[in-house]
């Protein structure tokens, strides 16, 4: 049996101004489900031999998260609250801890709450082929087919098949969002995945790592469970503590670096699930229903020659004329126009917002 983490805490800039400081990604339903991604998240879990999943979330959003978990009527096996983000490698730090305090061989399977995955059942076997993997102390990652040199992920290098059942193979190199070049290389070549975010190992293999690698989050990280606190549904940790923890992403502190080392620590298990990472508005724009004209277009709406665009309005009717491959959001208080090409540099200007304030 595995616990299933969901990583809750991110801040989806990148689809501002409907992803808000207070409200972001992972609570919003954008893809037209009856869920939230969160709750879909969860939901995905079904069927799997797993325990209740470990959330753990900005303090900011206890309340949206333990609601949208109530809404679904499952068992949870706690909200751990961060006081502040300080990106993965901590936040899985703080899981990993709390799971070998239960149990010293307990596995984890580390999931992002703001995917799409279409294809449940793929995704599950996945899961299962990982797990098996990390019976023997491996780190698992889960590959995703990479067909466009996207510079917003990890790409991981394919080398020769671990155990002979065409189910992983070990990881030769991983970088973290490369540039357009060399991203652009990395798919030319066939010989790379994307990373898809998702984890799978022992939480002392983990820690194991992390002590290694970035000995300073991790020391800060048991300084702040030392005093944690349950109140209610809530975990809390040692506030100063965490705040003193220096931020970085799995990605960065120990992905890369252990795969570096080339001793086979990590596998690559892949997964054709119909992933997406919905992380800006071109990729919301990929994954939803098209109209005839390639147009997405969600709320009170109108329009006349317009093709592959997006518009969603959640205030006022939004209508467009003779347009194509624009990005139009309007919601109470902003307006968004952009073109599609341009969607990585929401970031940019929400920065720059968040600056001048
Ligand atoms: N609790 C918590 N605290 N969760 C966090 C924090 C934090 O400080 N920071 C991020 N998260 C959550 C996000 O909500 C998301 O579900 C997940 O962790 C990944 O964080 P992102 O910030 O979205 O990472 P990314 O998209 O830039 O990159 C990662 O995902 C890509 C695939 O989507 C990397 O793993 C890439 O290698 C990967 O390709
Ligand atoms: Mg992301």
């Amino acid at each position: 049996m595995f616990i299933p983490v969901i990583m809750a805490g991110g801040s989806g800039t990148r689809l501002w101004p409907l992803s808000r400081t207070n409200y972001p990604k992972q609570f919003l339903n954008l893809t037209h489900s009856d869920e939230t991604m969160l709750q879909q998240t969860i939901n995905r879990l079904n069927g799997l031999n797993c325990g209740a999943p470990f959330i753990i979330c900005n303090e900011e959003h206890r309340f949206v998260t333990a609601e949208q978990v109530l809404q679904l009527g499952v068992e949870h096996g706690g909200i751990l609250l961060e006081p502040i983000g300080k990106n993965t490698a901590p936040t899985i730090a703080l899981a990993a801890l709390k799971a070998v305090k239960e149990n010293s061989d307990a596995t984890l399977l580390v999931l992002a709450a703001d995917h799409v995955i279409h294809d449940k059942k793929a995704f599950q076997t996945s899961v299962k082929h990982a797990y098996e993997y990390t019976k023997n102390g491996k780190l698992v990652t889960f590959g995703i087919v990479a067909n466009s040199p996207e510079t917003g992920y990890g790409y991981i290098k394919r080398g020769a098949e671990s155990g002979s059942k065409g189910l992983a193979y070990i990881v030769d190199s991983f970088i973290e969002k490369p540039d357009f070049k060399m991203a652009n290389e990395y798919v030319t070549s066939g010989d790379y995945y994307w990373n898809s975010g998702l984890f799978m190992f022992k939480a002392s293999r983990y820690l194991e790592e992390l002590k290694k690698f970035r000995p300073d989050i991790y020391k800060a990280c048991v300084k702040a469970m030392e005093s944690q606190v349950t109140d209610m549904d809530f975990i809390r940790i040692d506030k100063q503590a965490f705040m003193a923890c220096p931020e970085d992403s799995i990605d960065y502190a120990i992905m890369e670096p252990l795969c570096n080392e080339r001793l086979d620590s990590v596998v690559v298990v892949p997964m054709d699930a119909g992933w997406n990472d919905v992380g800006s508005f071109d990729a919301l724009w990929e994954v939803s229903n098209k109209d005839k004209n390639g147009n997405v277009l969600t709320g009170d709406v109108k329009v006349d020659n317009t093709q592959n665009t997006l518009i969603i309005s959640e205030d006022k009717l939004v209508t467009t004329i003779g347009i194509e491959d624009l990005m139009i959001v309007n919601t109470k208080d902003t307006v968004l126009v952009a073109h599609k090409d341009k969607a990585q540099e929401i970031k940019t200007i929400v920065n720059e917002l968040k600056t001048e304030k």
